[in-house]
């Protein structure tokens, strides 16, 4: 592990977290997936050597409760789903270098290798505890098997993760009030043994590796707070048949306990960088130069599954004497219509469902890798959709495409004979820094808005030439045009990450051979093939009467599963009691008395932001330095908030701010807008709708 800016020598490995096997992929996930086979696309781009490996979670309990549920054996059941994935990732342009799924024999080997290694080496050793237990259903109760409180938070919880809450993995035994989700019965505690890692040993490993680490602020700063408290030692066996066997020292199978899911599925990592070795050949890909030489190792993860990867995971790497990631990068949720993605209320995107629509893979990519920032949750819906569509990748990129590709066939019959001029020569660079800079800060939606901002400029600069007015054999068109098919180009070299059949698409149009995905940055500045055919246009409109027809049914689905009765929730409730809202007038600040005008207030220029980072300022009690996106740009803000927020919930949120505030400095820090919030607690003012951010409230 090297901090040298990408692309350095060695190879790279790109994970995203492996799906569980057991149901449909729906936006959500693809979030995840697209992100990181972007990201890996986009480190080729600069040269870097790059595998993108990942594989299906084929164990644990939210296999065995779903396979349970259909009455069949967990391995089919996982298998079944681990095929459609295999399936559908490829109709989404994810191509992994390698999928394999953790109950194949590469994974069984290498993680009973590891476990016990980690055995051999003092980390691991036995406790008897209490295990959650139905007598009615004459069973253990492991995992999402029960439910109850969680005693950090009080949030309902699973039996190994608060995932409405806090989002704190929860050791057995932790939650509190348990359940038994075969019968609903309360569980009974039974005493058995099991096997522990001692992650506390790695409290000051750990620390130090988060502070060498790259990727999202999330990844970095919520595990220093979780080592700040205290490590627990970490159970690592449960009471079940459909998992790993636990291994025993000689090899030999005679343990009635497997392995936590969590243990072997991140080892799948490795497992899935073996395999592409094998079939590449271990010159083309050396999985031991990343996993124990000075590769590079970068996990693309949902911001659910810090822990495991920032905490247990680095830790099991240390103590069996692996390479550690390089880079963490945790992504946020996507809401739908501004409420919680829920399954079980069908109120999600499906990646069939898009599909079967008949749009393109491209459109999503675009729209998920730049919506918002990767830590951002994203608001999913038709409208805006169709506005990034309809805005971006038609108005602006496949606009500026057709429009100098058709001029240039017209006129010249494909690139006319000139250099590119200076200017473009400039700013087409400065685009490729862009680039570089982005991927070594593991934003996607910064590559992309380099993309789009580089066919903006192409769309002024043929404004401002006017070409058309000119006479195509005079040098000055010829230069204008000449310019633009090296823009077009450029364009398409730097959007493949995220589009990549467009930019091959466009790639053929200009008549260059091969493989768009083979190109690097550099090759933006290459001249194209002198002649081409006539170009056709790459995107689409999405009409109105389409969206008003997808979001209709999508509403009446939602409403439909809410009819059904079916209570269960995906972290899509809002808990605030509305009781809260009430307050006793004598408690309040008295009203003005003087009016103002509307232009007065029209002077406030108010807008919708939405908070990329938070962090506490140091020395000083109550300051946070927030940063806000607010559409045109990202603001620093000192807010008053640090005793009343819990900072690290605050990436992601809308808020509103006063854009026109007179710039301050506070504790030498400086502050360029001001946050509205309201009363003593500071509640952080919002939007209720899809007002997106930048804009102005009036
Ligand atoms: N299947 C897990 C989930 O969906 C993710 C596993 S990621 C890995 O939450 F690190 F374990 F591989
Ligand atoms: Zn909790």
């Amino acid at each position: 592990m090297s901090h040298e800016d990408f692309p350095t020598d060695e190879p790279a490995v790109v994970t995203c977290g492996l799906p569980y096997a057991n149901g449909d992929l729906h936006i959500g996930h693809l979030r995840g997936y697209i992100g990181a086979d972007a990201f890996s696309r986009a480190l080729e781009t600069l040269g870097q050597e790059t595998a993108y490996v990942c594989g299906s979670d084929m164990h644990g309990t939210p296999v065995a409760v779903n396979a349970e549920q259909e009455g069949v054996d967990p391995e089919d059941f996982a298998l079944d789903w681990h095929r459609q994935y295999e399936e559908t990732f490829p109709k989404f342009n994810v191509e992994f270098d390698n999928y394999g799924h953790t109950h194949d024999e590469t994974n069984v080997e290498t993680t009973q290798e590891i476990v016990r290694t980690l055995d051999d080496e003092g980390y691991i050793y036995e406790k008897e505890i209490q295990v959650a237990y139905d007598p009615d259903a004459d069973q253990y109760l492991p995992d999402r098997y029960v439910e109850g409180t969680c005693p950090y938070c009080g949030a309902k919880a699973r039996g190994d993760e608060c995932d409405e809450g806090c989002q704190r993995h929860l050791e057995p035994g932790e939650v509190e009030d348990p359940t038994s989700t075969i019968t609903g019965n309360p569980a009974e505690y039974r005493e058995r043994t099991h096997k522990f890692f001692e992650v506390s040993e790695f409290a000051d490993f750990l620390t130090d590796f988060l502070d060498g680490l790259e990727g999202t602020s999330n990844a970095r700063n919520q595990p220093r707070q979780w080592i700040e408290d205290g490590l627990q030692d970490w159970c690592i066996t449960r009471d079940m048949d459909w998992g790993i066997d636990y291994p025993t020292a000689d090899g030999e199978d005679e343990s009635d306990l497997v392995l936590y899911v969590w243990v072997d599925a991140p080892i799948e990592y490795i497992s899935s960088s073996k395999q592409y070795s094998e079939r590449v050949g271990e010159d083309a890909f050396d999985w031991e130069q990343v996993w124990k030489g000075d590769g590079e190792i970068m996990h693309v993860i949902g911001r659910d599954i810090i822990q495991h990867h920032a905490i247990f995971w680095p830790a099991m790497l240390e103590g069996a004497g692996y390479n550690k990631p390089r880079g963490i990068a945790a992504t946020g949720f996507i809401t739908i219509n501004g409420k919680g993605l829920s399954t079980s209320r069908n109120r999600a995107i499906w990646a069939k469902e898009y599909l079967e629509e008949g749009f393109h893979p491209d459109l999503l990519r675009y729209y998920l890798t730049t919506t918002g920032g990767l830590q951002q949750d994203v608001d999913f819906s038709w409208d805006a959709f169709q506005e990034t569509v309809n805005g971006e990748l038609v108005g602006t990129i496949g606009n500026f495409w057709y429009r100098s590709l058709l001029f240039a066939y017209r006129n010249y019959e494909g690139t006319p004979d000139a250099d590119v001029s200076e200017e473009v020569r400039e700013r087409i660079e400065g685009a490729i820094g862009d680039v570089r800079e982005n991927v070594n800060d593991y934003s996607m939606r910064g590559v992309g808005g380099a993309a789009t901002e580089l066919a903006q400029f192409g769309n002024e600069y043929i404004q401002r030439n006017e070409p058309w007015k000119l006479d195509a054999e005079s040098e000055d068109a010829t230069q204008v045009i000449r310019d633009c098919v090296q823009i077009a180009k450029a364009v398409a070299v730097l959007l493949e990450p995220i589009t990549p059949d467009k930019a091959q698409a466009l790639w053929a149009q200009i008549g260059e051979d091969g493989d768009i995905a083979d190109a690097h940055l550099e090759d933006a500045l290459e001249a194209p093939p002198r002649d081409f055919d006539e170009p056709g246009e790459l995107f689409e409109k999405i009409e109105d009467d389409r969206v008003d027809e997808l979001t209709e049914k999508l509403e009446e689905r939602v409403a439909a599963a809410s009819d059904d009765g079916d209570e269960e929730t995906e972290s899509d409730e809002s808990t605030d009691a509305e009781a809260d809202g009430m307050s006793d007038t004598d408690d309040l600040e008295p009203l003005a008395d003087e009016r103002i005008g509307f232009e007065d207030f029209q002077e406030l220029d108010v807008r919708v932001g939405r908070i990329e980072s938070a962090e506490g300022i140091e020395g000083a009690d109550d300051l946070a330095r927030l940063e806000v996106d607010i559409g045109f740009e990202t603001r620093q803000i000192v807010a008053g908030i640090k005793q009343l927020h819990d900072l690290e919930e605050l990436p992601g949120e809308k808020c509103v701010l006063l854009a026109n505030m007179e710039k301050a400095e506070l504790f030498g820090v400086e502050s360029n807008g001001m946050i509205l919030a309201a009363g003593e607690e500071a509640d952080l003012l919002t939007t209720h709708g899809d007002a997106a951010v930048g804009e102005k409230i009036k």
